[in-house]
């Protein structure tokens, strides 16, 4: 994590002063999944994946470091964390705190205020747009800035999806081996927001917690499922396909992919030891009910993560029909429609409104 840390701090240079910053994110789902790490520490994923940004799901965070060196505030939805939670966000901050050392201008302990404003009780994973938003407010606090590719590369040291998060419309997130055979992985926008105008209707159908998280999950199929070598062997074909989809707005050509590629990740976590069913009876109802519209003529898609609820994908000309069948599957609580989101962008930005910087020291020592 270190030499990988302190290659991405080459990468983040001084813009202002530290202060304050705050950063919004829209969160995204992968068309093509990527499920397994090759390297747990650095977060980097075993196989590819593709990822459509979703406008109506986002996470506003605001950073704000102080000069003292005491232990950092974190507040999630109104809520103060501590534990494993909190630990995340400080190792997180850590690293920046390690970029702002070496450029001599050191900041101390943050306080970080973030509110997701999902769809009420929508059960959807806010880690992505939760460390995309986090990133960015944390770099712009510190009184740096860098390029949206090592932005990205910082996000996913949070959680690898959040690095699709920075760059809005439709985004890859590839790994790849670096010469000395440490791995590392890049991230590629495949097309803007404004390139296919889609929607994406998210049927609620348990909003309750995971069960497991996705790390050890991941973990355990990797270690257990007679069928992760396929996965393995078989990602880079569904990520081509995927993108020329996209390239051709071909939304048939989508479906089939997008779909293959969310029912192999539940076969891996169906089939791994103990077994994980995130499905739940209603989601298998709303995968026919989409098969059911594709039939009549209807074109749409779907796909699901590690959980219940299921994204289906249609033309803005479908959605109340899309909708309404979707609605009236027994056991669908709500359906909230969202467009193709953007990058993640600094809603305000403060430059030492208390003045600390040119009064006391910072951690680490540094004084301006
Ligand atoms: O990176 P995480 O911990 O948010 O895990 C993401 C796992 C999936 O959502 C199932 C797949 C993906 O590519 O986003």
């Amino acid at each position: 994590m270190k030499a990988h840390a302190s290659q991405l701090e080459d990468r983040i240079h001084p813009v202002d002063r530290p202060a304050a910053a705050t950063a919004r994110a829209c969160s995204n789902v992968a068309l093509v999944k990527y499920w397994g790490k090759v390297d747990e520490v650095r977060r980097v994923p075993a196989t590819g994946s593709l990822s459509i940004t979703l406008a109506g799901l986002t996470t506003e965070t605001t950073v704000a470091f102080s000069n003292r060196d005491e232990p950092d505030l974190i507040v999630l939805d109104g809520r103060p964390v501590g534990g494993r939670e909190a630990a995340r966000v400080s190792a997180f901050l850590d690293l920046i705190r390690g970029a702002s050392v070496q450029q001599d201008r050191p900041v101390g302990a943050a306080s970080v205020r973030s509110v997701n404003y999902f769809p009420t009780a929508a059960g959807l994973a806010s880690s992505a747009s939760g460390f995309a938003a986090l990133a960015a407010a944390t770099v712009r606090a510190a009184g740096m800035d860098t390029d949206p590719d090592t932005l990205a590369s910082l996000a996913r040291l949070g959680s690898a999806s959040a690095a699709r998060s920075i760059h809005g419309g439709f985004v890859e997130l590839v790994p790849f081996q670096r010469a000395g055979g440490d791995w590392d992985a890049r991230t590629a926008r495949v097309a803007t927001e404004e390139h296919w105008d889609l929607r994406v209707l998210v049927s609620v159908i348990d909003s309750r917690y995971k069960p497991i998280g996705s790390t050890p999950a991941m973990a355990r199929t990797s270690a257990t499922s007679p069928y992760y070598g396929a996965w393995l062997d078989s990602w880079g074909a569904d990520l081509t396909e995927c993108r020329e989809a996209i390239a051709g707005r071909d939304l048939e050509r989508l479906a089939s992919v997008a779909e293959h590629s969310a029912l192999k990740l539940h076969a891996l976590t169906t089939t791994s030891r103990p077994p994980m069913q995130f499905f739940r009876g209603p989601s298998l109802e709303v995968m026919h009910a989409v098969w059911d519209l594709r039939s009549s003529g209807t074109l749409c898609a779907f796909t699901a993560d590690a959980g219940p609820n299921i994204k289906v994908l249609c033309s803005p000309d479908d959605e109340e029909r899309v909708r309404s069948a979707l609605t009236s599957v027994n056991g669908v609580q709500t359906v909230q429609a969202t467009t193709v989101g953007g990058p993640v962008e600094i809603v305000s930005h403060d430059v030492d409104p208390t003045g600390v910087w040119g009064r006391g020291k910072a951690r680490g020592g540094g004084d301006e």
